[in-house]
């Protein structure tokens, strides 16, 4: 079969054009996400059977993020030169070309190339130009640390210049000053922590959702130093400032169109967040950092019985599902009336399965009720436990919820373990995050949250978690919660790898 490359160009060329045009609406794409996105798709079908687990580089990996960074730290692409890449020319070349032509192909992985820069870059704030590869001869080690510190926290790949800053700090011995260099770059705050904590604010756990006030909340206080420990209980809410470039509806605890329009709108985050009170702008009396934001409320305290709130508190910022927590040897006094005491026609049933959760849940739990999320806010009434609460009865003489107070009946038995600080009872959201925060497994929580983002794995081995153990330590006692250091301060420790 003989074959005319040009038609097959063409159509490349108009494929990658409307990738191109239709990424322009929605948020911005990091390193990873935009190669998943691009080469990958051709590497991970095509590539599979010898670059996945035996033959190096892992260009087709299972995990996009092994696959992503061979590619980058074997310098396979070239993206000024997509057709000059390494793994452009090694197809070209004849090396496992899939048609009949290995031109037709190498083309077509020098498009999904251009592709990955266009999707990283097209959608960012800065730095669209220049890009560079990292590099890899020996001479250059500390260039390819810089590089992958950087590439890391930003989330692209440098221009030329900060390499430069950015190596000349890394020979210098000063790789943590290196690691918040980059975080200086506000791709930092517009790819790299947008996307990371976006899926703390869903049940399903996903980046690709539109940015909300829980994400800018949390990008605000990192950005600015506040005690990290906040997040759970700081009476803190993050805005777009007067003078944000795009026609930016005002804040409105009703809608989420203040933060869409602001993340259509592209400016840099960092520039243009600005701190207010979150009570005084909402006229909710309990604030509790990113608990009691719109995002929050619409995730965890619509519909239900607000228990979705105390689950994913624990999930997101004490790294445990209820499955870890279960304990059935707790008191199971406060376990609610809507709990059948005999599910199943088997009371055996409610005390080995359900008081494992409830007993537990169910006794923190009462720090929500004041809380629902109605005709799209959050609405707090004080003093008023919400209707919904106390509605169904499986158990007449179950809990009937009063008041919105709450005890720890974790902090005893086997979830001790937790480091739970001395303070465990009391009322409302904002002391039941002031006790989270104040755990060692908030700490280690965290830290354990930032090894994953800066070093793409978890820690696993006795070595990484005595690693992570003493980031958690910094964390939580010499720096006070500062999280901007705490990232600083793993990139240092795990970019030696
Ligand atoms: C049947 C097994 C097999 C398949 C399929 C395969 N490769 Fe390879 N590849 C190898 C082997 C073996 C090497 C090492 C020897 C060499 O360089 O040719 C290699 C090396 C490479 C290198 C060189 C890396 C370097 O740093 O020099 C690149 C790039 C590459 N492959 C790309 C690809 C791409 C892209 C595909 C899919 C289109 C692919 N390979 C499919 C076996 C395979
Ligand atoms: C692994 C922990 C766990 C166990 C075990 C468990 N639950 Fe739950 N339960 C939850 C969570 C979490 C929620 C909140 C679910 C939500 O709103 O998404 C919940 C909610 C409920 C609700 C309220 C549903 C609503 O609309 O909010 C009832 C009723 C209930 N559970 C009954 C039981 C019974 C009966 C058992 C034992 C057979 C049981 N649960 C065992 C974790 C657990």
């Amino acid at each position: 079969m003989k074959f005319d490359p040009k038609p097959k160009t063409l159509k490349l060329l108009a494929a990658s054009l409307l990738l191109t045009y239709s990424v322009s609406s929605i948020a911005a794409l990091t390193s990873v996400q935009a190669f998943q996105q691009s080469l990958y798709t051709v590497t991970r079908n095509r590539c599979i059977s010898c670059h996945d687990t035996n033959q190096r580089p892992f260009h087709a990996s299972a995990d996009v993020q092994v696959a992503h960074d061979q590619v980058l730290t074997n310098s396979l692409v070239d993206f000024t030169t997509p057709t000059s890449s390494k793994i452009t020319l090694k197809v070209k070349g004849g090396h496992h070309c899939w048609s009949a032509s290995c031109t037709n192909d190498s083309n077509e992985i020098a498009s999904q190339i251009a592709s990955w820069k266009t999707l990283m870059t097209d959608t960012t704030v800065s730095n669209p130009t220049g890009i560079v590869a990292p590099p890899t001869t020996p001479t250059t080690t500390t260039k390819m640390k810089a590089f992958r510190i950087y590439n890391r926290l930003a989330g692209v790949p440098p221009v030329p210049a900060i390499l430069s800053e950015i190596d000349t700090l890394v020979k210098a011995g000063k790789v943590k000053e290196a690691a918040l260099r980059s975080m200086d770059d506000s791709n930092f705050y517009n790819l790299t922590l947008k996307n990371w904590i976006k899926p703390w604010t869903n049940i399903d756990k996903t980046n690709r959702i539109i940015l909300n006030d829980y994400v800018a909340t949390a990008i605000g206080i990192i950005r600015d130093n506040i005690p990290f420990d906040q997040i759970l209980y700081g009476d803190h809410l993050y805005i777009a400032g007067v003078g944000t470039p795009g026609a930016i509806p005002v804040y409105d605890k009703k809608t989420n169109l203040h933060y869409q329009k602001l993340e259509e709108s592209r400016v840099s985050l960092k520039d243009y967040l600005v701190r207010v009170s979150q009570s005084k702008t909402t006229g909710i009396k309990d604030t509790a950092g990113v608990l009691t934001t719109r995002a929050a409320g619409l995730a965890f305290f619509s519909a239900g019985t607000n228990r979705r709130a105390t689950r994913f508190t624990f999930m997101n910022y004490l790294c445990r599902d209820f499955e870890a927590l279960h304990d059935i040897n707790v008191p199971d006094y406060h376990v609610r009336r809507d709990i059948e005491r005999n599910p199943g026609g088997d009371s055996r049933t409610y005390r080995n399965k359900c008081v494992g959760c409830h007993a537990g849940q169910d006794a923190l739990g009462g720090a929500f009720a004041y809380f629902d999320f109605v005709n799209g806010e959050v609405v707090y009434t004080e003093g008023v436990v919400a209707a919904k609460i106390n509605k169904n009865v499986g158990f007449a003489d179950g809990w009937i919820t009063k008041d919105n107070s709450w005890v720890n009946t974790w902090a005893e038995g086997q979830n001790a373990n937790l480091g739970w600080p001395s303070q465990t009872t009391g009322n409302g959201v904002r002391e039941l995050g002031v006790m989270l925060s104040r755990s060692r497994a908030f700490s280690e929580c965290m830290s354990t949250k930032v090894y994953e983002l800066v070093c793409l794995r978890t820690p696993s081995s006795t070595t990484d978690k005595t690693e992570m153990r003493r980031l958690a330590d910094i964390f939580q006692m010499d720096e006070n919660y500062n999280m901007k250091n705490l990232i600083a301060e793993t990139a240092a420790s795990c970019v030696e790898e």
